[in-house]
């Protein structure tokens, strides 16, 4: 049977055990995103939803288990241009450095070989087309020193789209953000998943941003606890307690796994 575009797998994850500084951070994941998926990742300060990312980008090596993105291993150089990531305090730009929005957003596109004839120009309208959906193409020539906090996380998720990827992963990107702008960058997000066949992974406090824009939630404290549907996913105060409960009772369509049932060592 063909395999369809949707069903190819982006992420996959087999029983990953991942440490930082001998803490074991990350026990047992197992995880499967595939082409075209909105998956909204959740969990409490310290639960490792920034190490998941990094171990999936390869930045940091796992003790265990399996990372292939693209079907491939997480050597960097099997992804290149291919995932786009806005890393946890990438709106944290110094003030210090004087550089214009236009010119931020062109950084997306620099790590890009381009080898087609047609290759700059076609840079140049992707860096066009990712201020336009971000709306900052009237703020092209600001500098982004004078732009709120808003308007910077914009700026940011505009270079990452620069870069044509097919993956997205976005750490925190709605904090110091209002809420039009963050309604804007939801819709934006919500856009690129349907319009553009983006895969996208959004790592978010905002409870409500997840429930309104992701597909699938994942609540990780560790290991996964949930893995489903948002509208399912238990209220914040029932997830709080998942940490070390061997049985949440669970619609059946509903993933939900602890630590020591895959195997605590
Ligand atoms: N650079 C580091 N060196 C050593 N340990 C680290 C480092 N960064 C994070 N950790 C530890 O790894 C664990 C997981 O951290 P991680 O940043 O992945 O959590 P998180 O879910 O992203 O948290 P937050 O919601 O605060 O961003 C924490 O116990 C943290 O103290
Ligand atoms: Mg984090």
């Amino acid at each position: 049977m063909k395999e369809t575009d949707q069903d190819q797998s982006v992420i996959s994850v087999a029983d990953l055990f991942v440490s930082r500084s001998g803490k074991l951070v990350l026990e047992g994941i197992d995880l499967e995103i595939k082409k075209g998926e909105f998956v909204g990742i959740v969990g409490p300060n310290g639960g490792g939803k920034t190490t998941l990312l990094l171990t999936i980008l390869g930045v940091l090596r796992a003790d265990n288990g399996k990372v292939e993105v693209f079907g491939q291993n997480t050597d960097p150089s099997n992804f290149r241009g291919r995932i786009g990531w806005v890393s946890q305090t990438a709106a944290n730009i110094p003030t210090k450095m004087r550089m214009t929005v236009k010119e931020l957003i062109t950084m997306g596109t620099v790590s890009q070989i381009e080898l087609r004839r047609n290759g700059q120009e076609e840079k140049r309208a992707r860096v066009e087309e990712a201020m336009e959906l971000t709306g900052m193409s009237e703020l092209a020539n600001k500098d982004i020193g004078r732009l709120s906090g808003g308007q910077r996380q914009r700026a940011v998720i505009g270079r990452a789209l620069a870069s044509n990827a097919e993956v997205l992963i976005f750490d925190e990107p709605l904090v110091n953000v209002d809420r039009s702008a963050r309604n804007g960058i939801l819709k934006l997000l919500d856009d690129l998943c349907h319009d553009q066949n983006k895969t996208l992974i959004l790592v978010s406090h905002d409870m409500a941003a997840i429930r309104q824009s992701a597909h699938r939630v994942i609540y990780l404290d560790g290991g996964i606890q949930y893995d489903g549907h948002p509208e399912q996913l238990p209220d914040i105060i029932e997830l709080a307690g998942l940490r070390g409960i061997d049985h949440v009772h669970a619609p059946s369509s509903v993933q939900i796994s602890t630590p020591s049932e895959k195997g605590d060592e």
